[in-house]
């Protein structure tokens, strides 16, 4: 029996566009060979860099292109090492990994359907030292699914103007979005003086390209770029010269358009299911991105759940991993196909409804 993974968060093979990205690579070297196979600007590739920067209204100084948007949270951790950083409660795993390897110390704020809980951010704000930042995933939340609601926003982007918070907006999948309005980001409401904006070609491209972005604040700029250049002189330009080429070509909406269909149709396989199979759990409603968040009845042990969910053919993240509450998982629906999510739900729900033996 072949294993049903709601554990990666990674795009099915079909959402690479393969055959185009070959050719605007070949053209990307073609093109502009001497400058993307030498070692160049650490800021990033030129071009794409200046389109970064008009789609994003800012001075190209202000953006740093890196490999994958993970390696600017590496510098950015490396920046703020040994201080406080306040963190969503669930949030992605491996920022917390790499703020805990660098001694940053995190403390959760706690987040209900509508995103961020701001009281909590309030009262973190007044206990304890002053957080070099918050790190927010405000739209399709890894590991969520959940979306910040437009009125939290502008309330969120009152707080930080306040009390002068930074806060790094991590926005992969905002541009994933299959139905509802698109809120404006956390960085145009505010004006991009408090808040370094992250985002990345991996969901609207590909992951392997390794090409993310930050918007940064003026402040940041030179230390993040001297971070960079300490690290690796110089980015990939060869993937960043892909994705240039990608772009030029005209290729970013209509393959957007078609992830998202592709997409979209993984993740009401996925809501579809569970409301058949699952009635006594809870789950979030994305409009967008790679997750939903699966709160099990009161009591339930996702981790126990993942034991022998794996012995039966189906995985996923437990909550736990997340800094969520043990009756919670993150399922991915990006992955597999509608039918194997049909049928992964299928094997999940069988374990959940099965007495435990002790
Ligand atoms: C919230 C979030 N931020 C950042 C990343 C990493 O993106 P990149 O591939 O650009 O490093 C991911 C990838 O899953 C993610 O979910």
């Amino acid at each position: 029996m072949d294993t049903i993974s709601f554990a990666r968060g990674v795009p099915a093979p079909e959402c690479l566009p393969v055959d185009e990205l070959a050719d605007c690579a070949r053209a990307a070297v073609e093109r502009d060979g001497a400058t993307v196979l030498s070692y160049g600007s650490s800021a990033g590739y030129e071009p794409l860099r200046n389109w970064i920067a008009e789609r994003h209204g800012v001075d190209p100084t202000r953006v740093l292109v890196t490999n994958g948007s993970l390696q600017g949270m590496v510098f950015l951790a490396e920046r703020f090492a040994g201080e406080r950083v306040l963190v969503e409660a669930p949030t992605y795993d491996r920022p917390l990994k790499i703020l805990a390897a660098h001694g940053v110390e995190t403390t959760p704020i706690t987040m209900d359907d509508e995103g961020l809980d701001l009281d909590a951010l309030a009262q973190a704000l007044r206990d304890g030292k002053k957080p070099a930042f918050l790190y927010t995933i405000p739209t399709f939340q890894n590991p969520s699914g959940r979306t910040l609601s437009e009125e939290r926003r502008h309330r969120l982007a009152e707080l930080v103007r306040e009390h002068e918070l930074l806060a790094l907006e991590d926005d992969p999948y905002g541009l994933v979005r299959f139905d509802g309005e698109a809120p404006p980001t956390l960085f145009d409401l505010e004006g991009g003086k408090n808040i370094a904006y992250s985002s990345s070609f991996s969901k609207t491209m590909a992951p392997g390209l390794r090409v993310g972005y930050f918007v940064l604040p003026q402040v940041l700029e030179h230390d993040l770029e001297a971070l960079a250049t300490s690290t690796y002189i110089t980015p990939v330009l060869l993937g960043q010269a892909t994705v240039f080429e990608f772009l030029r070509r005209g290729n970013f909406e209509p393959n957007l358009e078609r992830v998202s269909t592709l997409l979209c149709a993984r993740r009401d396989a996925m809501l579809e299911a569970l409301g058949r199979e699952l009635p006594d759990a809870r789950w979030s409603q994305p409009q967008g991105g790679y997750f939903i968040w699966l709160e099990l009845p009161e009591g339930s042990d996702a981790g126990a759940l993942l034991e022998r969910a794996t012995a039966a053919g189906v995985t996923f993240v437990p909550g736990t991993d997340f800094g969520g509450a043990p009756n919670t998982a993150r399922l991915a629906f990006s992955f597999v196909s509608p039918d194997e999510i049909k049928e992964g739900v299928r094997r999940l729900a069988a374990l959940v409804r099965e007495p435990l033996t002790v």
